[in-house]
């Protein structure tokens, strides 16, 4: 039986499901930190110029890609080039890798925002709090089950009757929730018990002042594979996600036009997190509070920094956690996406049935992974130096291993053995301005793949 392949109903939606997939927890919980820790403006600056280039190229690559070949990442890689086909296997084990443990954290967000929205939100900052919850026989399970639920009740909805009915409902209202926030946070200040005054602006300032004064090469080098790791995992490409929602977009869509809007989207919430959680760590914990990321900063930092501000605490916390929320499922929508479209076009199988067994699959994996912090528990240290859990390993394989790997065979493929025309051809199909196409095929050919080689070596731990 051959359906109709699934469509966005035109830019907007196609801009906001992308966006959405590209906001999640990076956004929130390691842009800023990174931001601050970095020399401030002078990430940010590394930041722009590399989402303008690099960034831009693969994202502009894999959605030229999916809306040429109509096709999911599994079987589009062979369609572009026959002996190609092995890319789009690991390319579709990727999302499969990080939906089960997405869920997870997810879960976690999940219960979370209820503690908040039931008002006692100042619990979750009691000692031991999180690694009691994290490390709970059921309720982990049971809060990933919620957060699953939610993500495959939207996926089953469809292309356009799910994913972009919803996102276009969820990412304007992250957009007021954030602002909300950062104005809140820019407004704040306090006494600590030595005297000192520190204000959201000193905060602020932080975060955008280029910090020239403390830079040496070697810092700045870290600043810019920091700022490449952080924009390459934010962008969601490398993964088969933006070639799946590539390949819904309608052909008469400007392409070159949505990619640069999907880049400012993600850019201004990224910036936008840091403006809303800066300033509120560095006004009730100072300096020493901005050095968490990850989860310590948003379950442990974050739900403190919420207590120091009396009640009002309670209501921003909520706010936020609703906000992150909303980041998370966008995020995990696209992820289940994609593996729901490779079974749907491989083996012909409806869109229930697919959501049906990536649910289930994610299910026991993500079982798996809350077991990782409980029965299951053990530690390990990555190539890279970090300690990790069956979580951080199955994070470390995807993100720091897999994903870089797709990224440089897919500019190898797109540079070298196609050539650039295959994609430049597809954005300009309807004769629409190429705007960046020289940058775009240096870009593609030289400099990206070394980048990307860079950050492979880096990730393990030979640099
Ligand atoms: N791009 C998302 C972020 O910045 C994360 C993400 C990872 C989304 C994997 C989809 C898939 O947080």
């Amino acid at each position: 039986m051959k359906t109709k392949r699934n469509s966005f109903t035109g830019s907007l939606g196609f801009v906001l499901a992308a966006a959405g997939s590209a906001v999640g927890l990076g956004n929130i919980w390691r842009f800023p930190y990174l931001a601050a820790r970095d020399g401030g403006g002078m990430f940010l600056f590394v930041y722009l110029i590399l989402a303008l280039t690099f960034g831009f190229s693969l994202l502009i690559s894999e959605v030229a890609i999916g809306r040429k070949t109509k096709q999911s990442p599994l079987t589009a890689y062979g369609k572009i080039h026959k002996k190609w086909k092995g890319l789009g296997i690991i390319a579709s084990i990727i999302p499969m890798m990080i939906l089960p443990y997405y869920s997870v954290i997810g879960g976690w967000v999940v219960k979370y925002f209820f503690a908040y929205l039931s008002g006692n939100g100042s619990k979750t900052t009691h000692d031991g709090y999180f690694g009691g919850f994290i490390s709970d026989n059921y309720l982990p399970i049971i809060t990933m089950v919620i957060f699953l639920a939610i993500t495959m009740l939207v996926v089953l909805g469809g292309v356009d009757k799910g994913i972009e009915k919803f996102s276009k409902f969820i990412m304007p209202a992250l957009i007021v929730l954030i602002l909300i926030i950062a104005v809140f946070s820019i407004s704040l200040s306090h006494t600590d018990k030595a005297g000192e005054v520190r204000t959201g602006l000193k905060g602020l300032k932080i975060l955008v002042i280029p910090d020239v004064k403390n830079m040496t090469v070697q810092s700045f080098l870290n600043t810019l594979m920091d700022a490449m790791g952080q924009l390459f995992y934010s962008l969601s490409v490398a993964m088969g996600i933006m070639i799946t929602y590539g390949s819904y977009m309608k052909d008469d869509t400007d392409l070159s036009k949505s990619i640069g809007q999907i880049e400012i989207f993600d850019t201004a919430i990224a910036f936008l997190a840091g403006v809303m959680i800066i300033p509120a760590v560095y006004v009730f914990m100072g300096k020493e509070g901005m050095e968490a990321s990850g989860p310590g900063l948003m379950f442990v930092s974050l739900p403190k920094v919420f207590a120091s501000m009396g009640k009002l605490g309670n209501v921003i916390g909520c706010i936020f956690f609703a906000m992150v929320l909303f980041a998370a499922i966008t995020s995990s929508v696209s992820i289940l996406e994609a593996i729901v479209s490779c079974l749907m076009d491989k083996f012909k199988l409806e869109r229930k049935k697919s959501t049906f067994i990536a649910g289930v699959i994610a299910l026991i994996f993500g079982v798996i992974v809350c077991l990782g912090y409980n029965k299951l528990y053990f530690e390990i240290k990555l190539p890279n130096g970090a300690k990790a859990q069956i979580l951080d390993i199955m994070d470390y394989i995807s993100n720091n291993l897999l994903m870089p790997v797709v990224a440089i065979s897919t500019c190898v493929l797109i540079g070298w053995v196609v050539k650039t025309d295959i994609i430049i051809d597809e954005v300009t199909k309807n004769n629409e301005k190429f705007g960046r196409k020289k940058i775009y095929i240096v870009m593609v050919k030289f400099i990206s793949p070394i980048l990307l080689g860079f950050l492979l070596i880096r990730a393990l731990g030979v640099m």
